[in-house]
């Protein structure tokens, strides 16, 4: 088996006024290639806070054990190649979906191919990536919504979109947090199928939910606990 995500022993300390809040606390979790991982844990426990953290969005203090993906240490990334590990490597999945209410699902979900892209490029490229987006997009169930705004869509079609956008650039493994948090049971189990589905195609998934009924989907959970994982 391949480790694609070795955290270990992170920590994540907030400072709120003059206190300190530590929240992860020496966390250590490993990641394997194909894996479907589920990271429970009580509201406040942290969760959001290693996803965030193995998704590069933020980083840990400054006596954090590392975080490796593949045999890089995401400490020691330059600006550039972080940049490239959340656009390229990871895709990134929230709970309240962040689609650009000005752009349709099309343009959404497109929007990570384009960055970095120059203008002679996209010209060259734009109706290929306009069909393969097209192609995403369908197989997450929705060729019939590709022009609509994001405020014309249900909250389970609006999540689709984010999954959409998140898989563009075939990301390496993919980060979920509660992505059925906001939505009904059955919507949510739509959107679960939808990430067995991808999970079944070779997908690594890690999912972070508060729920273990949602959790029981996963082929591995864990659960933050005084901010470690067990
Ligand atoms: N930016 C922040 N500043 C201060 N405290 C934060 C910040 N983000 C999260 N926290 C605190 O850290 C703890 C863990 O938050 P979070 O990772 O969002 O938990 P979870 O996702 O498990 O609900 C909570 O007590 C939360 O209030
Ligand atoms: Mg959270």
């Amino acid at each position: 088996m391949t480790t694609l995500l070795n955290a270990s022993n992170v920590r994540k300390t907030y400072r709120l006024g003059r206190v300190d809040v530590p929240v992860l606390r020496d966390a250590s979790i490993s990641i394997e290639e194909g894996e479907w991982v589920a990271i429970l844990g009580s509201s406040g426990s942290g969760k959001s806070t290693l996803l965030h953290l193995l998704g590069g969005l933020d980083r840990g203090d400054s006596n954090s054990g590392p975080i490796q993906f593949g045999d890089e240490d995401l400490r020691k990334f330059s600006p550039r190649r972080e940049n490239h590990y959340r656009n390229r490597d990871v895709g990134f999945v929230f709970q309240f979906y962040h689609l650009l209410p000005e752009l349709n699902v099309l343009e959404n979900a497109m929007l990570p191919a384009l960055v970095g892209l120059s203008r002679l490029r996209w010209h060259r490229e734009k109706s290929a990536l306009r069909a393969r987006t097209t192609e995403l997009l369908t197989t997450c169930g929705l060729a019939h919504r590709l022009t609509h705004r994001p405020s014309e869509l249900s909250g389970g079609e609006r999540q689709r979109v984010a999954i959409a956008r998140a898989l563009i650039n075939h990301p390496r493994i993919l980060l979920a947090d509660e992505p059925t948090g906001n939505l009904d049971a059955e919507t949510g189990r739509g959107i679960l199928d939808l990430l067995a589905e991808r999970h079944a195609a070779g997908l690594t998934l890690v999912m972070v939910t508060h729920d273990a009924t949602i959790a029981a989907r996963a082929q591995r959970q864990v659960r933050i606990v005084d901010g470690r994982v067990v």
